[in-house]
């Protein structure tokens, strides 16, 4: 057996979670290129012993061995689930098992997941309301529910004497090194990118819960990925922002180009952005980090799809491209599409329809015959002052 260290966040309170050094993707979609860590942390109360959230299946046995550093696992009275999914709840059954005593205490929403999910007996979960507490004598635990943050049965725990609040995935990063977020160099583009891929399609619900914990004073933010917020008014301005949908004058140029054609469409238009100081996240579909451009349109205030054609519609990355950029919502107001084609064209139809229902205006579209002419490229110049002046409209 491993030697285990926990950390101590406040007297009684402690990390128990586990760092995933080498984990490369989530979801079977997200690249993760620095691993993550699925944070628990245990609380010691007077009168009763709670753990908060577990781990990913895998870790099970490096969380008992942490609880046992601190206390043994038949102590534990609750076993907090502030979210269902296998990254936190994953090692339930497993703890449940160690931990006789304990109930888990989660939403209505959630008791229903954790039998579905994990086969835990009606009679071993403790359904809370919102804003409802549990005492431990010297320690309150508040919940506040906070749902599709992202599923829909998400809630917050708050230690009301400690002023440390548990949001579980809301505020977290991919980050598997890193304690505290204010030592982390790069922590906001890595927030932003979590941001981006897991929170940004749910803003409206992202602001409620935002207004809810407005008037808490919060010491210590725990997520349940990456760093530890010590100096919590870093992120929670950083998502009051995100989620406000501020933007900048940026634009997200995704394409992708099998005999460059697009690419020199799409380069023509980067330098005609970039002439009018237009900040540019450059993104070749083929090769690019699809993180790293959920990252770019958290605050993007436009979008530039390159796409050419292949088999009668777009280029199948464009298409995933465009799937993926509807699916996320982001606060994307306007978008250019372009295009080229050998005999039939079809692409900028596929990728309009693609984009239909989705509250966007698109500022151009060109679909050209090979490769761009002189006369095309004067086109593009136009359409991207265009795009500019939309741009600065509402600046
Ligand atoms: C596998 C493949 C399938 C294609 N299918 C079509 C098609 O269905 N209709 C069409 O107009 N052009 C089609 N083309 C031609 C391309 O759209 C054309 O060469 C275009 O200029 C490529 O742009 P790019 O250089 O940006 O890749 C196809 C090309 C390839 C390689
Ligand atoms: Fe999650
Ligand atoms: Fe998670």
């Amino acid at each position: 057996m491993r030697e285990r260290s926990v950390m101590k966040l406040a007297e009684n309170v402690h990390w128990v979670g586990a760092r995933d050094w080498n984990r490369r993707l989530f979801d079977a979609l997200i690249p993760l290129p620095k691993g993550t860590s699925y944070n628990a942390y245990l609380i010691i109360g007077e009168t009763g012993k709670v753990l908060i959230d577990t781990v990913n299946p895998g870790f099970e046995k490096e969380l008992e061995e942490k609880i046992r550093t601190v206390t043994s696992p038949e102590e534990l009275y609750y076993i907090v689930m502030n979210h269902a999914e296998p990254d936190h709840a994953g090692a339930i059954p497993y703890i449940m098992k160690i931990s006789p005593k304990a109930k888990l205490v989660t939403t209505s929403r959630g008791a229903k997941m954790a039998q579905v999910f994990y086969h835990v007996p009606q009679e071993r979960i403790k359904i809370i309301a919102d804003n409802e507490t549990i005492s431990l004598g010297d320690k309150t635990l508040r919940f506040i529910e906070a749902p599709m943050l992202h599923w829909p049965e998400t809630m917050f725990t708050y230690i009301e004497e400690d002023e440390i609040l548990f949001p579980c995935d809301f505020f977290g990063a991919h980050l598997a090194g890193g304690v505290y977020s204010d030592e982390v160099e790069d922590l906001l583009v890595h927030a932003q990118r979590y941001w981006g891929e897991i929170m940004m399609p749910f803003r409206a619900m992202a602001q409620k819960a935002l207004e809810k914990i407005a008037g808490l004073n919060i010491k210590v933010i725990a997520p349940s990925h990456g760093p530890i917020h010590r100096k919590p008014e870093l992120i929670l301005n950083a998502y009051k922002r995100w989620a406000a949908g501020e933007t900048r004058q940026k634009v997200v140029i995704a394409y992708v180009s099998m005999w460059n054609s697009t690419d020199s469409m799409v380069k023509q238009m980067a330098e005609t952005l970039a002439a009018e100081g237009i900040e540019l996240a450059f993104h070749n579909l083929a090769i690019t980090d699809i993180g790293d451009l959920a990252k770019d349109l958290v605050d993007s205030k436009a979008i530039v799809l390159g796409a050419p054609t292949v088999l009668g519609g777009a280029h199948p990355l464009a298409v995933y491209a465009a799937y993926l950029f509807k699916a996320l919502r982001p606060p994307t107001k306007f978008a250019v599409i372009l295009s080229s084609y050998g005999w039939g064209g079809g692409a900028v139809k596929q990728v309009q329809e693609l984009l239909s229902g989705f509250k966007i205006e698109v500022v151009g579209a060109l679909e050209v015959n090979g490769p761009p002419t002189e006369e095309n490229m004067k086109q593009i110049v136009d359409i991207g002052k265009s795009l500019v002046n939309k741009i600065k409209e509402g600046a």
